[in-house]
């Protein structure tokens, strides 16, 4: 199907989200959707698939009006959209969440069970067709990001969609699930459908779009075929090209961080750790496919999970067994992945965020104009669009990763960190590990996962590598390219790694 779009107009309170935009998605192609955070790309997806209205514009379909109201209104029109955080159910089965939004069966005396039977079938095929394996009866919060997205792909077609809409899918999934998925784009492509893929990662937009929009501050500031050079991309999104920082030497001579004989037990997973030393003000980077390990490693340094055996020494202080407030104390941050599940609450503001981190040991009242003051600052100081009484679930996915940093405090001995640039577009992520080294010179020590592993080459001092329920020792990343890396995250390691486990 062709979408037109043309003249959109949104705005929210004295935010002009989409400032008239027109776009032209042609049949059978991959059109991206590229710009900064906040640059408008979600707000211009959910109108075209019915999650929020548009204040001006129209929307042509094949040549003819489209009048897309709802999101019902949108997968009848042909037009489905996968959302930048998933909007599926985790207790439910992964037959129960494909079977959302069909429409019961006319003959209601009919059992429930053929419907299933026909769905399972149905999923089975589909998921085959894609080579996406995806048990069935397994419960939905068990899978991991990667396959969520893919059941929701079988989800939409199997409902009939013509229109894929990804809005940043590669963040939080595997490389190996990022091949899996650009190649059912491609093939989804190839069949005539038409997808839209948002993004602010060139690279994702040069393997896989044939056309590209890029956004800036609402407007489209320009439109490109595929291949085009990337520093005229870098221009169009911001306004100049960029220069990605060289990470100086922060280690210092002291000692941060000494694990001893660690095994870290979860029900599917076993880690184990001889001994690993970590200076004060290094950076590691923590590489693995999602789920190897990495997490536990971070939630255990950060007072979160205990070891089932072993010793934790942060700055020379025996750390094992302590409470989660003795880590705050001795200078631990923490941040975590999924931003409003766990990093930020939902329905309180960037101010409210700020009072509860600042009440965190203390035992006074919260003082409502000093912490307006402090949050005007953060705002200003990590650029986040939005106000201190803004709802944190408003924000653009990127202007909430901004706001978690913003909450972290200052200063910190030790600072575990899942996928710190996750959602940020190019300059933000420059701009971040900019102040993240900044800390490092003053001696706070890093710990880092990222999907990303041009990010953990170009940032970390050393990198541990978990694969197959083994760890690395460390590795000089000097001593690495990006493709090594990608290698031992595949595989097995020459020296045995960290542990004694097998
Ligand atoms: N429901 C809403 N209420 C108020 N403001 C909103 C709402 N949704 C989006 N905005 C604002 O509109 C602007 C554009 O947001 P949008 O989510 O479309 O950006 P984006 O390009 O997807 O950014 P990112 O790369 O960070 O995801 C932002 O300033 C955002 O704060
Ligand atoms: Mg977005």
């Amino acid at each position: 199907m062709k979408i037109e779009l043309r003249n959109i107009t949104k705005r929210f309170g004295n935010v002009l989200a989409n400032d008239d935009v027109s776009v032209t998605v042609e049949a059978g192609t991959i059109h991206g959707i590229l710009g900064e955070n906040g640059a408008g790309k979600s707000t211009l997806v959910k109108i075209i698939s019915g999650f929020i209205g548009r204040d001006r514009g129209t929307i042509i379909l094949d040549e003819k009006p489209g009048e897309i109201k709802t999101p019902a209104a949108a997968i009848r029109a042909g037009i489905g959209m996968l959302h930048q955080d998933p909007l599926d159910f985790p207790t439910l089965s992964v037959l129960d969440n494909f079977m959302i939004g069909r429409e019961g069966g006319k003959d209601k005396t009919s059992s429930i069970v053929l419907p299933k039977k026909l769905a399972t079938k149905e999923l089975k095929y589909l998921a085959s067709d894609f080579n996406f394996s995806l048990d069935v009866n397994e419960i939905l919060g068990n899978l991991t990001v990667g396959e969520r997205q893919q059941l929701e792909i079988l989800r939409l077609l199997s409902l009939g969609v013509n229109t894929l809409i990804f809005d940043e899918p590669t963040t939080g999934i595997s490389a190996s699930q990022k091949d899996a998925l650009f190649a059912a784009m491609r093939k989804l492509a190839d069949s005539g459908k038409s997808l839209i893929f948002v993004s602010h990662k060139l690279e994702d937009v040069a393997v896989l779009c044939d056309r590209v929009t890029v956004m800036r501050q609402g407007k489209v500031v320009g439109e490109a075929e595929i291949p085009c050079p990337e520093n005229r991309l870098v221009e169009m999104m911001f306004g100049r090209e960029l220069a990605s920082p060289n990470k100086p030497k922060t280690a210092t001579a002291e000692v941060a961080l000494q694990l001893h004989n660690i095994i870290l037990k979860t029900d599917r997973l076993t880690i184990e750790i001889e001994k690993l030393t970590i200076q004060s003000g290094e950076v590691i980077g923590l590489a693995g496919l999602e789920g190897s390990g990495q997490r536990l490693l971070l939630l255990m340094c950060a007072g979160l999970l205990p070891a089932t055996s072993g010793n934790l020494i942060i700055n020379g202080q025996d750390m094992t067994n302590q409470t989660y407030q003795n880590y705050l104390k001795a200078g631990v941050g923490f941040l975590p992945a999924d931003r409003l599940k766990e990093g930020l609450v939902n329905g309180l503001t960037i101010q409210d965020h700020v009072a509860l981190r600042q009440s965190i040991g203390r035992r006074s009242f919260v003082n409502w104009k000093e912490t307006l003051t402090v949050t005007k600052d953060k705002i200003s100081l990590f650029n986040i669009r939005g106000k201190a009484d803004s709802k944190v679930e408003r924000l653009s996915g990127g202007n909430q990763q901004r706001t978690q940093l913003a909450l972290l405090p200052i200063p910190l001995n030790l600072l575990l960190m899942e996928h710190p640039t996750r959602g940020l577009d190019i300059e933000s992520a420059i701009w971040v590990w900019q102040q993240l080294i900044a800390r490092c010179q003053t001696g706070t020590t890093i710990l880092f996962t990222s999907s990303d592993l041009d990010e953990i080459v170009q940032y970390s001092d050393r990198i541990l590598v978990f694969s197959g329920g083994n760890v690395s020792a460390p590795i000089d990343t000097k001593e690495l390219t990006v493709n090594k890396l990608g290698q031992m995250i595949g595989g097995k390691f020459e020296d045995g790694g960290l542990g004694t486990g097998d």
